[in-house]
């Protein structure tokens, strides 16, 4: 939440600060987008602007009235917590004496305090956040010492909370301090130049060259050099690292939207989660787990911990992982998993699922876990990030860069690497289906083109969606791994339509669910291969249930699977996929269904209403 851009370069051109600094903000708009800001600091002084709303309405602003020359420039995209979304409210937030300019992404836990002593000291406060304490503590702290990095030090170490802070002063224009904790801040190595960001998407068109800050670190950054120390001042080494992703990944590419585009790298990001990672006889080589290998073998438990869309890649895990491996699969939510007391010890493997490797709730969920000696397992997206960092091992989903904040190709690629956690498990423990994993594997590689086969048929899902725009409910039901796509399906339609939408397992339906289906209710089904008979005939029955109820009905079933033709409004098809592996191919009309209903409806599929797409406060 909150996007954060820091820059010091050359000083010709003279645009130059303020252009990256625009630059990295709209690739960090999906962060938050409640207002923008930015601030510029040169010999001659601190300028900043800031407008409530979405970057567009700051950049118009700075067309207006451009701002003076600089050598160095902060910008902020936020997610609102403390005070509402606006100008005042708006980072950068400046320090009386008009000399200094912060910007955070967090939350100050201890404001309160901090500021009733600054009131009671005659300080005056502009706004309702809780990050103009700190503007107020670095200005006092900045004229104790005359350094900026010394007065980040002496402020850090008062506050309590998370948060990613960045600070300018116009007495060294050159320069720009960073410190971060239980919120994410990176470093961009530049040749002349150097950045500061909340993700490397901040700083990507600039540099590969990447480097770690790490826990209640202090940065301070000029345009030759990179300075890190630890909360004593003591200088320290942060890890340095190249990012792989493609400038290119986070544009549009020809698409109205970033959505539409992550659907459409769909087949890529699970070839690409898939790729480098078994040999030519088959076998699953998962170098990067460096968990021991016997532990691997004596784990009697495995949490899943995760939250939204994750956590229904998790619930897809724990069918795969349990049928291959007979090991039991628990998914929590991570927001509930600490406070539960939840049993947990050292032959606990928790999983950690998490596109942005920054959720607030899972890094607090594998803190708890590693406390009472579970290893943990990452699967995470981002490079470098803090839930990456903080576990035993990591297994990349390599699906390159999400910039729409409803996931997709995060989520296939999620389910994908599940997939190999399994195999790999059950090759490792010699379970009864370890014969089976090369074939396995052969079907997980043929996925890419299934998928692209559904995309290839996305308009008649577009078309069926544009005409269901004034839908004012549609529920979803599958049972088995049809179950998480369900809740998947619905998940997208609320977040993008803003439409009432609700996910159940279709065994569910008679126990309560049922008394909601009135003539017109729409209702997607999410019907399993015939080759699994028992499955498949239980769920023909619920599409029966609800049409004899007066439902319309969409069905997503198997090509070839005639049986369901009479109770359907709609089917559409999906290519003949292993059933435990068939989410990866049933949700893909689902995300199509949710993007081109929420267009059709005039909104902003990209950036729906109050959401963020890091959610890094619990
Ligand atoms: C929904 C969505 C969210 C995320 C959730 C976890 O489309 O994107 O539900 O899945 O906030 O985020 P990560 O995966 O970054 O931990």
């Amino acid at each position: 939440m909150c996007g954060i851009v820091g820059y010091v370069g050359p000083r010709t051109p003279s645009d130059r600060p303020l252009e990256v600094t625009l630059q990295g903000l709209a690739r960090l708009e999906y962060r938050g987008y409640d207002s923008a800001g930015v601030a510029v600091v040169s010999p001659d002084g601190l300028t900043t602007r800031k407008r409530a709303g979405k970057l567009a309405n700051l950049q118009q602003s700075l067309e207006e009235a451009a701002l003076p020359t600089a050598t160095a420039a902060l910008g902020h995209t936020r997610w609102a917590t403390h005070g509402g979304p606006t100008d005042v409210n708006a980072h950068p937030h400046v320090s009386e004496d008009g000399m200094l300019a912060v910007i955070h992404n967090g939350i100050i836990e201890n404001f309160s305090a901090l500021k009733r002593e600054l009131v009671d000291a005659g300080v005056r406060f502009t706004s309702e956040t809780d990050t103009e304490v700190v503007a107020h503590l670095l200005a006092r702290a900045q004229a104790d010492s005359g350094d900026l990095t010394a007065a980040m030090l002496a402020v850090t170490a008062r506050l309590e909370g998370a948060f990613t802070l960045l600070a300018v002063h116009a007495g060294q224009h050159g320069t720009v301090v960073g410190a971060r904790r239980n919120s994410p801040l990176v470093v961009g190595l530049g040749d002349g130049e150097n950045f500061l960001g909340s993700d490397v998407a901040a700083f990507i068109s600039g540099t590969t060259h990447a480097m770690e800050i790490g826990q209640d670190q202090v940065v301070t950054i000029t345009a030759d050099d990179v300075r890190v120390v630890d909360a004593d001042g003591a200088p320290v080494e942060g890890r340095r690292y190249t990012v792989d992703w493609d400038a290119e990944a986070a544009v549009k590419g020809g698409f109205d939207t970033f959505m539409e585009k992550e659907i459409h790298d769909q087949p890529k990001a699970v070839a690409d989660t898939l790729l480098g990672r078994h040999d030519d006889d088959g076998n699953l080589v998962l170098d990067e787990l460096r968990v021991d290998e016997s532990v691997l073998r004596t784990v009697d438990k495995i949490i899943v911990v995760a939250c939204g869309t994750a956590a229904y890649a998790g619930h897809v895990a724990k069918y795969a992982i349990e049928h291959w491996c007979r090991i039991p699969v628990e998914v929590e939510l991570a927001h509930e998993f600490r406070y539960r007391d939840p049993v947990v010890d050292v032959r606990t493997l928790v999983v950690a699922i998490s596109q942005s490797g920054e959720t607030m709730d899972t890094i607090m969920a594998i803190r708890h876990a590693r406390e009472q000696g579970a290893k943990v397992l990452a699967i995470v997206n981002t490079h470098g990030s803090t839930i990456a960092r903080e576990s035993d091992a990591v297994l990349y989903t390599h699906a390159g860069p999400e910039v729409a904040v409803a996931s997709t190709k995060a989520f296939l690629s999620q389910i994908t690497a599940c997939y190999l956690l399994g195999l790999y498990l059950s090759q490792l423990r010699g379970y009864k289906y370890v014969d089976e994993v090369a074939d396995y594997l052969e079907e997980l590689g043929k996925l890419p083109d299934k998928i692209q086969q559904l995309l290839d048929a996305e308009d008649e899902v577009k078309s069926v969606a544009t005409a269901m725009k004034d839908t004012a409910s549609v529920l979803f039901l599958g049972r088995h791994v049809g179950y998480p796509v369900a809740l998947e399906g619905a998940l997208k339609l609320k977040e993008l339509a803003y439409i009432h939408a609700e996910g159940f397992a279709a065994g569910e339906l008679k126990h309560g669910p049922i008394a909601l289906i009135e003539p017109g209710q729409a209702v997607f089904v999410i019907v399993p291969t015939p080759r699994r008979p028992m499955l498949h005939n239980k769920v023909v029955s619920n599409i029966q249930e609800v049409r004899a109820r007066g439902a319309r009905t969409l069905v997503i079933a198997e090509e070839g699977d005639e049986t369901v033709d009479e109770f359907a409004e709609v089917v559409f098809r999906v290519p003949k996929t292993p059933t435990l592996m068939m989410p990866l191919v049933t949700v893909v009309p689902l995300q199509i269904f949710a993007a081109a209903l929420a267009a059709a409806k005039g909104l902003d599929v990209d950036q729906p209403r109050n959401l963020a797409k890091s959610v890094t406060v619990e």
